[in-house]
């Protein structure tokens, strides 16, 4: 599995963890940045990484800001994804089960480092569960 991984300023510490976290679980990661603390614009960042998996170079992303609302508004404008802002572990796994989310977005001051782990993993390993759940997503394009 490939993975497209971005944050703004907001979410650079997160990223460059969670960067190191899918590595060591041997997943293969592209970095689309931004690459240090200092201010970007947090949509530039979802545009990458959403066009990597529109494109199908990554399977899936990830996009950290602060809150993490500005990257899932901006990664769901664009067309055949499905971003989910996901608090704890529980919503990322449903978001793969029942809306295949291929986003995933987090908030790197809302969350703390080992929750925000545990929701990768969770998200990483979750398959989506198809059948009437297909059929719905069927109804959003
Ligand atoms: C940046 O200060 C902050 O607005 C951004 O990281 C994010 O939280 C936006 O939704």
């Amino acid at each position: 599995m490939k993975i497209a991984v971005g944050s703004d300023h907001g979410g650079f510490e997160y990223k460059e963890q969670i960067v190191r976290f899918l590595a060591d679980l041997g997943v293969e990661v592209e970095d689309v940045g931004c690459h240090s603390t200092e201010s970007v614009d947090y949509p530039r960042f979802a545009d990458l990484v959403c066009a990597r998996v529109q494109s199908g170079a990554c399977d899936r992303g990830i996009l950290i800001c602060g809150t993490g609302i500005g990257m899932s508004i901006a990664a769901n404008r664009h067309r055949d994804i499905r971003a989910a802002l996901c608090h704890e572990a529980y919503t990322a796994r449903m978001s793969r089960e029942h809306n295949n989310a291929n986003v995933l977005c987090l908030g790197g001051r809302v969350l703390g480092i080992e929750v925000a782990l545990d929701i990768v993993g969770v998200w990483i390993e979750t398959e989506f569960a198809g059948g009437r759940h297909q059929r719905r997503l069927d109804m959003l394009s």
